[in-house]
């Protein structure tokens, strides 16, 4: 077994790469996606072009110009855009192996919900990865694929499905990540198993001197269109587990519903603008990007009451046992639950100065929503959360004796 301090620099790097690798793809996919839409016709391009964009850029003009199957004839040097892509994978998979597989046990699996072995959450993960793959490339190349509108909202109906699937297997954040990583998978596979070999076809069959298929380029546009849509929702639930109140929530699946929906209008609004829409075409998107917004900030916002009864009303020190018990296995300068190896996130709750600390934290983890203790591990009970909740909320009274 690795030490879990190498496995903490480990998950730092892997981070770190994975975020750097998104950025530049994100940032070349959002790049392309403009010029395709900004191109335009002009006086004396060469056969075979659809259009051309001037672009000004760090001290420079840029004249692009696309070929929209391709050139006559192949260009010396061809720049391709796949690593980003690729190590975006490389790296989110790395930390889904890092985080979720190897600590199973405390970020993926949650007792309430399922009671999994390690070996069966991690099964269920790579088997729905690979499912979601490969049920909509079948839907993209069916019939149903020649209809953007249809397959658009079948791929969103497939992809709330599975977050309901999810959300009932896996602990809460556990299940959000594996959405985001799924449509992030199928984001990949997109380029790696359409996009890039429909352009080595394209490129061989002009150095073999043939006439290249259309579809080809078509089907690529179709993929790299769904990526371009789906890229901001990705990124919400990537970052959704420093959020519980995000995934700690019974209808999260609803939840991926209405980011995904937020995500592709504001995507939207960005390809009409691109395309040099205007008017009543640009008016919509924000607006209602707004009012989804809000509909998704009152439907999960905390509404759980935590009042109770006088009698049941707890004092500093019932609270402070109940965080004993509950709490100090992890939050403690020494730790003695095998998995943690220094208080996580530097929050130590061995007091009840600690306690009034962090209380608002607390109040958010373990009150409002159950994502401390991490996937319950030590079975904190709903009257414990509402007892503790109810003492922060009365302004944390400590008696004197
Ligand atoms: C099984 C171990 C474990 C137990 C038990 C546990 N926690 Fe945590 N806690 C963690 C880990 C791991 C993290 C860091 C999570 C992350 O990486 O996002 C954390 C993070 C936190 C944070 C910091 C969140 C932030 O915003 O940085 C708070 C607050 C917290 N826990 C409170 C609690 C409370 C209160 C309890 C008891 C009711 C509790 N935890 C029980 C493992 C545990």
């Amino acid at each position: 077994m690795i030490d879990i301090a190498y496995a903490e620099w480990l998950e730092l790097m892997f981070r770190w790469l994975h975020l750097i690798a998104g950025i530049a793809w994100i940032g070349s996919s959002f790049y392309f996606m403009f010029l395709d839409y900004s191109l335009q016709k002009e006086e004396g391009l060469p056969a075979g072009v659809k259009g051309a964009s001037w672009n000004v850029h760090g001290g420079g003009f840029y004249f692009m110009q696309k070929y929209t199957v391709a050139p006559e004839t192949m260009p010396e040097t061809l720049h391709w855009f796949k690593w980003e892509a690729y190590f975006t994978w490389i790296s989110g998979f790395s930390l889904m192996i890092i985080i979720y597989y190897w600590g199973a046990e405390s970020f993926l699996i949650d007792k309430e919900i399922m009671e999994l072995s390690q070996w069966e959450a991690i099964g269920i993960s790579v088997g729905a990865f690979i499912s979601g793959w490969v049920i909509y490339d079948l839907l993209c190349k069916s019939p149903i694929g020649k209809n953007e509108i249809a397959l658009s909202l079948i791929v969103f109906v497939m992809i709330l499905l599975a977050a309901y699937g999810f959300t009932h297997v896996y602990s809460g954040r556990g299940a959000f990540v594996h959405v985001g990583a799924m449509v992030g998978t199928i984001m990949v596979a997109n380029v790696f198993f359409v996009i890039i070999p429909n352009q080595r076809i394209v490129v061989n069959d002009l150095i073999a001197g043939k006439e290249p298929d259309p579809r080809l380029g078509e089907e690529g546009k179709q993929r790299s269109t769904h990526n371009n849509y789906l890229t901001l929702p990705v990124l919400l639930m990537m970052i959704s587990s420093h959020f519980p109140m995000i995934f700690s929530n019974q209808h999260s699946w609803l939840v991926v519903g209405l980011v995904i929906i937020i995500g592709g209008i504001i995507r939207d609004y960005y390809n009409a603008k691109n395309q040099g829409k205007s008017g009543s075409r640009l008016k919509w998107q924000w607006p209602s990007a707004a009012v989804f917004m809000l509909i998704l900030m009152v439907f999960i916002s905390y509404r759980e009451d935590v009042k109770v009864a006088e009698d049941d009303q707890l004092e500093a020190n019932d609270v402070l046992a109940i965080v004993q018990t509950r709490c100090v296995s992890c939050h403690a300068a020494k730790p003695t639950d095998k998995d943690i190896e220094k208080a996580p996130g530097g929050v130590k709750l061995e007091t009840i100065a600690d306690i009034k600390k962090y209380s608002s934290k607390i109040l958010k983890q373990s009150v409002l929503t159950n994502a401390m203790p991490l996937a319950n591990k030590t079975k904190m009970t709903k009257k414990e959360r509402q007892g503790l909740g109810d003492w922060i909320k009365r302004g944390m009274p400590v008696e004197e004796d």
